[in-house]
């Protein structure tokens, strides 16, 4: 595992956006697993700003997304469908048949499940995947207790993670209870992992992750097994680490 600790949050999603270039200008037909949230915006900002004036290009990239909401439809502007090409695939060159988001709509979300596990596995399998942390350890939306070897599956969402992603909506209640995930066993498959994290709010969720026991009942924590993680953090989230 490699830590690597930034002065604040815009060094560290220029460090991840550099990662992700890197890692496209080595393989230009890379399969990338996207997350969503406050994290990773900066880095997307980046990642436009290398392909409008660098050249960067994702014509040949393909993208899972590692979650989505259960009942949101793509026009709205809660789902991750809609996140996804607002701050990143609006703005660069990927094609439309390369980008991959469940589908929290879909009639039989247990097919949708299998589906999506099928086409990660026909596309070659995950070389790069982005990760945030939650403040319960949650990764995707791996919520505590769940099972390490679950794939892609459907996820009740903890008061915690429904309290902390409502800041997106007008109401508490209007925040889905469901959500479909890439599940620990999907994530830990992929080649290569890199987890942002920024502020002093996911402290204690760092630390457990990188120096707690293995458990379900922290996640990320798992991640101490992968052989290829690099965990980029601003100092704030970096504090608990010696
Ligand atoms: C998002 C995701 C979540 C977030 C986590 C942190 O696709 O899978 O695990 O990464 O909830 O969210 P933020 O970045 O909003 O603090």
């Amino acid at each position: 595992m490699r830590i690597i600790i930034e002065d604040n949050y815009e060094a560290l999603s220029k460090k991840a956006a550099l990662m992700v270039a890197g890692q496209i200008l080595l393989k230009p037909n890379t399969v990338l697993g996207l997350a969503t949230g406050s994290t990773p915006i900066l880095m997307y900002r980046e990642l436009v700003r290398m392909h409008k004036e660098e050249d960067l290009d994702f014509s040949e990239v393909i993208t899972f997304n590692l979650d989505e909401y259960v009942g949101l439809d793509r026009n709205d502007k809660n789902s991750y469908y809609y996140y996804m090409f607002e701050n990143f695939f609006n703005h660069v060159n990927i094609k439309m048949e390369n980008i991959f988001i469940p589908n929290g709509m879909a009639d039989n979300l247990e097919e949708e499940c299998k589906r999506y596990e099928r086409l990660i596995e026909e596309k070659g399998g995950i070389d790069l995947q982005i990760l945030g942390i939650g403040k319960n350890g949650h990764i995707g939306f791996n919520e505590p207790d769940l099972k390490f070897e679950a794939t892609t599956h459907v996820v009740k969402l903890d008061d915690e993670t429904i309290k902390a992603n409502s800041r997106f909506f007008n109401r508490i209640d209007e925040v889905p209870r469901f959500a479909i995930s890439m599940g620990i066993k999907t994530i830990m498959h992929s080649r290569k992992i890199i987890l942002l994290s920024n502020g002093e709010e996911k402290a204690e969720a760092v630390y457990k992750a990188i120096y707690g026991p293995i458990v379900p009942n922290h996640p990320a924590s798992v991640l101490q097994l992968h052989p290829d993680v690099t965990f980029i953090l601003d100092r704030n989230a970096a504090k608990y680490l010696s």
